[in-house]
């Protein structure tokens, strides 16, 4: 199987490649939308919201969310998307994880059964330095499905700076699993700068670990990876 690698300028000319892709998924027919948070698709969605695309008529799904965070807390996933897309592109529905659901075994379970009814055409992923892929970390199953993950420290340390301390940053998420994310018909992957480099290295050339979960996405067979130079520097 042979991964698409497009190296770019930068995080800018990123973006509109990525809109292609999306561009490209809706002519194809695409219902289902799966999105992803983080400064990586930053450039993506600024695109989206400035093309002609229409996601009226469409679904999304996130990967993730971080447990114990609402759709209002400024710090969730789902606030990032309004921000980000939903205010300005409103899909006819989308979905997250609700952090803030007082039943978590029941959201989990309601969570796979909306991944079930809207499988996703195209998937959005960014990539953790350590090699996650939504919050599955290192050592994940490469099976799961949905569910409740510790964020490891790596993580929790690179997502702080969007919280005014580390202490703020959620010890858990729930994410889709890596089983849930290679569901999807097509998957998009984006990396920009240079702490992404070994990750992007080991997910083109290294072999499939589930110590680096993305290099499990070598297996599916519709993977376009979208780096910037940097990000790219050590191919
Ligand atoms: C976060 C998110 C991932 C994201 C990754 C990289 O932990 N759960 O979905 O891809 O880390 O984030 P960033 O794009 O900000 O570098």
């Amino acid at each position: 199987i042979i991964m698409r690698v497009i190296i770019v300028e930068d995080k800018v000319a990123g973006g509109k490649e990525a809109c292609k892709v999306f561009a490209n998924a809706l002519a194809n027919g695409a219902k289902v939308l799966g999105l992803a948070t983080g400064g990586t698709p930053e450039t993506t969605y600024q695109e989206l919201v400035a093309s002609k695309l229409d996601f009226s008529k469409l679904v999304s799904v996130n990967l993730d969310e971080y447990v114990g965070l609402g759709a209002d807390d400024p710090q969730s996933y789902n606030y990032y998307m309004k921000q980000h897309l939903f205010n300005q592109k409103p899909f006819a529905k989308s979905y997250l994880p609700n952090g803030l659901a007082e039943d978590e075994a029941a959201e989990i379970e309601r969570y796979n059964q909306i991944l079930a009814a809207n499988p996703v055409d195209l998937q959005l992923l960014g990539i953790g330095e350590n090699g996650h892929i939504g919050f599955n970390e290192p050592g994940s199953p490469l099976d799961a499905k949905t569910r409740k993950v510790a964020l490891t420290e790596s993580t929790i340390k690179a997502n702080a700076r969007y919280f005014e301390r580390e202490e703020d940053v959620p010890r858990y998420a729930y994410s889709m699993g890596i089983g849930s994310i290679m569901q999807a018909k097509e998957i998009l992957l984006e990396a920009f700068g240079a702490k992404k480099a070994q990750a992007v290295k080991a997910l083109v050339e290294g072999p499939v670990d589930a110590n680096v979960p993305a290099t499990i996405l070598q297996k599916h067979p519709n993977v376009t990876v979208i780096v910037d130079k940097q990000a790219a520097a050590l191919l």
